[in-house]
């Protein structure tokens, strides 16, 4: 019996985990909120491009993260880990034009 509880308990950990990991693309969009205010607001939506999530498709950030070398201010960035890196991506994908709730960065 009490076996029986405890391996449902699991489950639905795993359940809850494997969920919420398949929607934040492996990194954390709270952080790369943060973050993306942290070091790329400074320029955007300052001198640079209103750059938000809802600015891009999901596809269209998608493409960025895989090539990030196409981005012209990669040069520009503070030092950034890759884990920073894939948080601030998953912020923008998350929250991209066609994503369920997309975002405006104010
Ligand atoms: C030192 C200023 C500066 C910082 C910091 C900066 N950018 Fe940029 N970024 C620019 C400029 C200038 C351009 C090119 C012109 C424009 O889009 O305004 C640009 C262009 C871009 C583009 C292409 C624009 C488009 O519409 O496709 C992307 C994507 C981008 N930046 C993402 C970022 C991300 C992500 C960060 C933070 C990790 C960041 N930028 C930080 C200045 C900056």
């Amino acid at each position: 019996m009490q076996r029986k509880v405890i391996t449902g308990i699991v489950a639905a950990l795993f359940l809850v985990t494997a969920f919420s990991m398949a929607f934040a693309e492996g990194g954390n969009a709270r952080k790369g909120k943060y973050l993306y205010r942290k070091h790329c607001r400074t320029c955007h939506g300052v001198n640079a491009s209103d750059l938000s999530p809802s600015s891009k498709l999901q596809k269209e950030w998608k493409a960025l993260q895989a090539d990030p070398s196409s981005i012209p201010c990669k040069a520009d960035w503070p030092n950034l880990s890759d884990s920073d890196l894939n948080d601030i991506f998953t912020y923008m994908i998350d929250f991209a034009k066609d994503s369920p709730s997309p975002a405006k960065c104010s």
